[in-house]
């Protein structure tokens, strides 16, 4: 049986603020859930989901912690600069910071029209980029901070028919290494996590992704990720039994990145 729920409180967050982008649904949600169950206050952050995002506050609630529901476009620096400035006025100086928010296009290269790159990049990369400078200048004041980067495995091995995915992905992967190397010193750890394929395990989502389905039946463990086998690797790197590890990915993706198993 899959563990679906967050494991039980270990309360080695209690105390932390934590921001988590599109934290919503899907991935974002079960992050929330898992931080909020290890005692962090989390704000929730997607572009337009209010309804979706109050939902997840409600559940964050229900743990005991606190929640806020904010409205942002990630993509607009000023936008994210008063962001970090309503969170930490309403919540306290952030400790964690989870750049989850994301997206993809589909297209192949020769198909993507420059308009889909752009966006793509804009989405997965900048954002990560406005956000963590945003954090980290409240971090650095108080020469502490985590920042944990949602990648994915295409960052690692090319997914083809997603021309702009992977790519701006892999930007993620290396701006991961760039922050973590230039913000040590002020003693923020920047880590990641690379996803694989991550599906809701109670829903028929072979049905409707028979060529997906197939594919997950060649990973090596055979079934796909659920969104909390990344929220716990995420709540892992932003706690402080990451405490000597920066700079790092986890792959997260049932063993995927070392086959050659999407080769059909
Ligand atoms: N699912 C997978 O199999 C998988 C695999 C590898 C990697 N990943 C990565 O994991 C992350 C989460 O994936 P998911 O499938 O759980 O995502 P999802 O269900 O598509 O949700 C994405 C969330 O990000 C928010 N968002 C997107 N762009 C934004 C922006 N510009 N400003 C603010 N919020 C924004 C959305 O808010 P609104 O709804 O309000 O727009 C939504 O809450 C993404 O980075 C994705 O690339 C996913």
């Amino acid at each position: 049986m899959k563990q679906t729920t967050p494991l039980s409180n270990t309360a080695r967050l209690a105390g932390r603020v934590a921001l988590v982008s599109g934290g919503a649904k899907g991935i974002g949600r079960a992050i929330v859930l898992q931080l909020a169950s290890d005692g962090a206050d989390v704000a929730i952050v997607v572009r337009s989901d209010r309804s979706a995002a109050e939902a997840t506050a409600r559940e964050v609630e229900q743990l005991g912690r606190r929640a806020l529901v904010c409205l942002c476009d990630l993509t607009d620096a000023s936008a994210v600069n008063a962001l970090i400035e309503q969170v930490e006025s309403q919540l306290g100086p952030l400790d964690l910071l989870v750049n989850n928010a994301g997206g993809t296009a589909p297209g192949s290269l020769l198909t993507l029209s420059e308009a889909s790159w752009d966006s793509v990049f804009t989405n997965n990369a900048k954002s990560c980029f406005l956000l963590s400078v945003a954090a980290a200048r409240s971090m650095v004041s108080r020469n502490m901070g985590a920042i944990v980067n949602i990648a994915g495995a295409s960052a690692h091995r090319s997914y083809p028919g997603a021309g702009a995915y992977g790519p701006s992905k892999a930007a993620v992967v290396s701006l991961t290494v760039q922050m973590s190397l230039e913000w040590a010193q002020y003693g923020i750890r920047v880590n990641g996590v690379s996803p694989g394929p991550i599906r809701e395990p109670d829903t028929d989502w072979q049905a409707a992704e028979p060529a997906l389905a197939e594919e997950v039946s060649r990973l090596p463990l055979k079934r796909a990720g659920t969104p909390m086998d990344v929220a716990k690797a995420v709540a892992f790197l932003g706690s402080d039994d990451a405490d000597y590890m920066t700079g790092q990915m986890m792959i997260v993706d049932g063993g995927g990145v070392n086959t050659w198993y999407l080769a059909g």
